[in-house]
């Protein structure tokens, strides 16, 4: 892939999971990778895998629901490595609940980390791609965005990066900006071991139920997801704009 190699990646949620992925993916194809999650030291192991591969990566603490502190550790990242031109909004969690029993903190929670994180963190990174007239946004929305029973803060807090995966197309495109959302189905990470946990479920034996639901009998890998997010970040996806690419082994939800 073309166009990634020297740029600085800004990836969120980036010491496990599909952030790591997408982080290691995208220093495999040239970019210096700015690893953000809620510990600095969580990234050590995203950061050693970069190294390891001879490729340059950081990491940087950040709670991406507060404005103030991705203000900060954006001018920060900015001035250790350069202007940002890839930004891979990957932070997430969830608080699963049915409505009657969701709690405030719940709701917030989700909102806060999925939505306004990503807001914050597109915010205050668009001014340095805006300056070079060049940048690629990838929020990471799921199948849940299109409705999951137990999952109303999170459907909504997905279905809402749609919507601002399609506005902000319209609003950076004329920079040179282009913006999309990948849309992971069951993706074998700490995020789904917890829901088995929370069923009372085997994690394996709950990967394999949920696997022969998909057409493709599998479940997705995060590098599955980071190779789609490497391919949007790239010259090959110069013409891809405001789309939610669905990566689920399926039409759509499975
Ligand atoms: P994960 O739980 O393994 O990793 C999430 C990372 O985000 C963690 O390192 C966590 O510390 C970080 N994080 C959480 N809140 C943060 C905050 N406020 N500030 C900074 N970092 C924060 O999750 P996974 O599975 O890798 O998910 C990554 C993204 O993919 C999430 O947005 C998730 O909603 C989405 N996704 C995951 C799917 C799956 O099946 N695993 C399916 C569809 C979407």
């Amino acid at each position: 892939m073309t166009g990634i190699t020297g740029r600085v990646a800004l990836v969120t949620g980036a010491a496990r999971g599909i952030g790591q992925a997408d982080a290691v993916k995208l220093a495999e194809e040239g970019a210096v990778i700015a690893a953000l999650d809620l510990y600095e030291e969580s990234c050590a192991t995203t950061v050693g895998l970069i190294r390891e591969k001879g490729a340059q990566a950081k990491a940087y603490a950040c709670d991406v629901t507060s404005s103030r502190q991705v203000e900060e550790v954006v001018a920060q990242i900015a001035q250790d490595l350069g202007p940002i031109t890839l930004l891979v909004n990957n932070a997430g969690i969830t608080r699963d609940n049915l409505i009657f029993r969701m709690t405030d903190e719940e709701w917030f929670s989700v909102i806060n980390t999925h939505l306004t994180g990503s807001f914050n963190c597109t915010r205050a990174v668009q001014r340095y791609m805006v300056q070079e007239k060049w940048g690629k946004i990838v929020f990471t929305s799921s199948t849940s965005a299109l409705g999951n029973r137990g999952q109303v803060n999170y459907a909504a807090a997905k279905a809402g990066l749609e919507g601002m995966t399609r506005t902000l197309a319209i609003e950076l495109g004329p920079f040179n900006i282009n913006v999309n959302a990948v849309a992971p189905g069951f993706v074998d990470t700490e995020m789904t071991r917890a829901t088995a946990y929370r069923l009372h479920k085997d994690p394996e034996q709950w990967k394999q139920e949920r696997a022969n639901q998909i057409p493709l009998r599998r479940v997705g890998t995060p590098r599955d997801i980071a190779n789609v997010v490497a391919f949007l970040c790239s010259e090959e996806a110069s013409f891809v704009n405001g789309q939610v690419i669905y990566i689920s082994g399926a039409p759509g939800r499975a």
